[in-house]
Parts: C-alpha cells; structure tokens; sequence
C-alpha cells in the first residue's frame, strides 16, 4: 500500500495499514512529517493560541487585583517555542513509522496510472508500483483575484505562522477559522488588526448566538471589524506597505496596511497530483469523489481528509485514514461517524458538533433545546467567563441529542461529550442523570439537559404558562 501525504490522514492511514500487516510506503514532499496540520496550520497555530490566552488571562487578573507588568515579547524565543513541539511531534512520527516497518520518502507524487505512480525525489525520478494507494495529499490556502501572489507582505496561514514579525497594523481577509485564530494571535502579541468578512457574520456555520460571546471580546481586542464588505485590490504603497481597497455596502475606502493574511478558506490539492492519468473523478470543487469505504471511482486507489470533500480538519482525515487502511487491508470497515465536531480555538473558544439551531430552521428539521448560560456557573465565574453558554438541541419525540455547542474557555475539550452523547444515541435522561464533578465547565452541559428537562435546580425556571 502507497500512502501519499504523511498529515493526520496519511500517517494514521499508514500506521493502521501496518499494523493490520501490510507493506507500507509513506511518501511525503516536505522536509518533515506531518503534513500541514502540525508542520503549518494545528500545532503551531494552537502553541500561539496558548501564549496570546495566557496573555489575556493575565491581564483580566488586574480587574481583581493582580496586576503584571505589560509583556515583553520576544519573538524568536515564542518562534523557538513552537519550532520545539513541531520538531518533537514530527520526530515521534518518524519513530512510530521505524518502529512499524512503514517506509517513508521525501517525493513528490503523481499518477502514472491506475497502478504506478512517478515520485520526483530530492536526489531522483523513480517509478513506484502499488497494489493500492491511499490520496491524503490534503489541500493548500485559496487566494482571490485582484491581489498580489508571492508578495512578501501578503501572508497565508502558512507564512503568517513562520511569525517573521509582528506587524504594526494587520488585515485579515476572511473571517472564518484561520483569520480569527491568527487575528487574536497577533493582535496579542501586538498588531492593530482589522478584518473583512464577505458575509454579514463572523464564522459562517456556527450559531450566532454562540459566535457573538467571541465576537463581542474580538471587537475589544481588534481595531475594526468589518461584515459584508469586500477587498477589491490590494497594492504596494510608497511606504513599502500595502494600500487596500475595501467595498461595503455603502462605499468604497482604501486604507493602508504593513501586512495582509488571506483567510478565505482552502482547495483541495488534486490538481497536482496527474490524476487524468487514472480514471478517478473529481467533483465541480475538485474534490476527489470517494464513497463511505472511502474509495475513489477506481477499485484500487482511496482517499482520505481535506482531498476528500469538507470538512477540512484533522480529526476528520483521521477517521478516514483508519477506515481506507482497513478497506484495503481487506477488513469491514466504513465511515459511518454520525456527526465532526467543530472547533476555533480562539478566546473564548467556539465549539459545535451535529445539527446546529440555523441548519435545522432552514432544512425545517423539528428540534426543541436546553441552554445553560455560564453565568450561572461558580466554574465559568472564577474563569471570568460568565460570557460562555452551552446549548443542546433534542429531538422532540426520542429527546435525543442532535447537536450541541459551546462558547468559553476549553469550549473545544467539552464539546467530546456531545460528540459521545451523539454518537452512543444519548438523551437528555441519560446527560442529565450522569453525575459530573462540580465545579467544573463540563457540568453545565449535564445542566443544559436538565434545563430541558425542567429539573435543574441551579436555575429557577417559572413554569410554561403558569405562575
Ligand atoms: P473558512 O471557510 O473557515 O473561512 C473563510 C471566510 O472567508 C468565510 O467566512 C468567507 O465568507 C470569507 N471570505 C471568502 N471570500 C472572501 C472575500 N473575498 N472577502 C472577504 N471574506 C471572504 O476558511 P479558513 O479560515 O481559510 O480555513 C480553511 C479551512 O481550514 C477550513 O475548512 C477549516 O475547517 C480549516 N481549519 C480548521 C481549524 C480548526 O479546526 N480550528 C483551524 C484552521 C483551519
């Protein structure tokens, strides 16, 4: 079995695929094992997400007394920081693969044919022949028409994450996932930041009454935010930073920026890898279509995460590595997840798994909900995160859980509890009976059951209709 791409897809996918006892090739173009994931997107992006929470929590300690002095930032020691768990976290990979007899090679891959791929290699061209092949070559960041390509001011996530310096003013273009993450990044360690979200609210895709907790602390932190506005261009000013032209629905302004992050979401890497040479088929988007054993139109080639269809996360790619190697290793196995949760691991962070409130009023799917609000939470108080809130959507005849979300502090670690409560088929009996430690963050979604229920007590709640 070939594996191209060695991300949380491609490794898992491996790893599984020898151990079940097949003879595996891992075949990877960057330097480092990992893929995007923990070379240039998850693990650094979070090591940087600790420092500017950190940053936060201390501040907010002045409001009861505890008052540090304003940090000093020394950039190289944070790049150093992340630089160590990457290099760590890559190392272990390597050692996993040593210790199973996965064969690993730095290449780039492209199909040949159904059978037989050519790997150009620092040193070589060789030709590999696979019995099968499992695609995680995962995906890249989008660009939009009208701004400059290859300009050292103009960031991706990618270089935006190499942290060659903290710009005195950042746009961000996209207010999706990445540009908020970065945003609060280098907004902590110092940057005036702006952003421009094409859409009329931040996060397209989670609840807004659970994005506004963030967005009302990102308003704070940032210095503008702007919603159903556009970037027209983007070009070099005589100062040698940038001028952008932005449209809202009024006007046209141009302002001037040091640097700018595009953030408007990622496409998939198909189009590198000669797959016309095979008769795998790609969808409009140019996702390679594969069916829920995770193969591709040609029996004998998978694939597997963000080259795969959305959503584009790690855990995602995971699971479908795990299941294409047991496929292809000859073992029953499907993707049959009932729901992906999703995460953005800013402060506070933003956390929803299976059906959300705006999803099931659009798609007129019958829902009813518990909410439990963190300002009635001795945990969240202490957190100074009353803000937060956790939200469970039942179903109406089973009370089972449909969806769930979550906005606060460690938001992102909670939500597993919906994303079991899904997957085992849970109601709200079953949550609301189980006895969690108080206090903790993870009661209140024990409470949110039990405001559904109608026997939560931390609440007083008046009866439906009477007095
Ligand atoms: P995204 O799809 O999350 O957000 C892109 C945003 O840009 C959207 O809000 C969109 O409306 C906006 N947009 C698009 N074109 C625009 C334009 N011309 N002007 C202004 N706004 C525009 O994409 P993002 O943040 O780039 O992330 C890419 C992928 O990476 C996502 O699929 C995400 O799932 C994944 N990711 C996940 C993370 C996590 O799980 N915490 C962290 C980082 C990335």
């Amino acid at each position: 079995i070939v594996v191209i791409g060695s991300g949380p897809g491609g490794y898992a996918a491996a790893f599984r695929a020898a151990d079940l006892g097949r003879d595996v090739l891992m075949i990877d173009k960057g330097d480092n094992l990992g893929g995007v994931c923990l070379n240039r997107g998850c693990i650094p992006s979070k090591a940087l997400l600790h420092i500017s929470r950190v940053i936060g929590e201390a501040t907010n300690l002045s409001n009861v007394g505890v008052s540090f002095p304003k940090p000093t930032i020394e950039i190289d020691s944070i790049r150093s920081y992340k630089e160590n768990i990457v290099s760590k976290l890559s190392g272990g990979i390597s050692q996993l693969a040593k210790a199973r007899k996965v064969k690993t090679l730095c290449g780039d891959a492209s199909f040949l044919s159904n059978n037989e791929l050519s790997v150009t290699t620092p040193s070589d061209d060789i030709i590999i022949s696979f019995e099968k092949c499992i695609i995680a070559a995962g995906s890249s960041s989008s660009m939009i028409p009208g701004i400059p390509k290859d300009h050292p001011s103009i960031l991706t996530s990618r270089t935006a994450l190499e942290l060659k310096d903290i710009p005195n003013s950042l746009l961000v273009i996209g207010g999706g996932v990445i540009g908020l993450e970065l945003g609060q990044v280098y907004a902590s360690l110092g940057s005036k930041v702006s952003v421009v979200e094409f859409l009329p609210g931040l996060i397209p895709g989670a609840d807004d009454d659970i994005v506004k907790p963030l967005q009302r602390r990102l308003r704070k932190q940032f210095k503008s935010i702007m919603l159903s506005s556009k970037v027209v261009s983007v070009s070099q000013n005589e100062d040698s930073g940038l001028s952008v032209l932005i449209e809202t629905k009024d006007e046209k302004t141009s302002l001037d920026f040091d640097k700018v992050l595009v953030s408007v979401g990622r496409k998939p890497n198909s189009p590198h890898l000669n797959l016309g040479s095979t008769d795998v088929k790609l969808d409009k988007n140019e996702f390679i279509i594969v069916n829920e054993y995770q193969k591709t139109s040609v029996d004998n080639i998978f694939a597997i995460g963000d080259i795969a269809g959305n959503p584009m996360l790690a855990h995602k790619a995971t699971h479908e590595g795990k299941v294409a190697a047991e496929v292809a290793s000859g073992h029953p196995a499907a993707m049959d997840a009932r729901a992906i949760p999703s995460v953005v691991y800013t402060d506070p962070e933003v956390a929803w798994v299976g059906l959300t409130e705006s999803e099931a009023k659009s798609s007129g799917i019958p829902y009813e909900k518990g909410e439990f609000p963190w300002a009635a939470s001795g945990k969240a108080l202490i957190l100074n995160a009353s803000q937060g809130k956790t939200k469970i959507l039942f179903d109406p005849d089973t009370k089972r859980v449909l969806g769930a979300a979550m906005v606060g502090p460690s938001a992102g670690d909670l939500i597993s509890e919906a994303c079991l409560a899904i997957e085992m088929g849970s109601d709200a009996d079953d949550i609301g009976l189980t006895i969690h430690p108080h206090p903790t963050l993870g009661e209140t979604f024990a409470a949110a059951s039990e405001v559904y229920l109608g026997t939560i007590t931390d609440l007083y709640i008046p009866p439906k209709g009477g007095k």
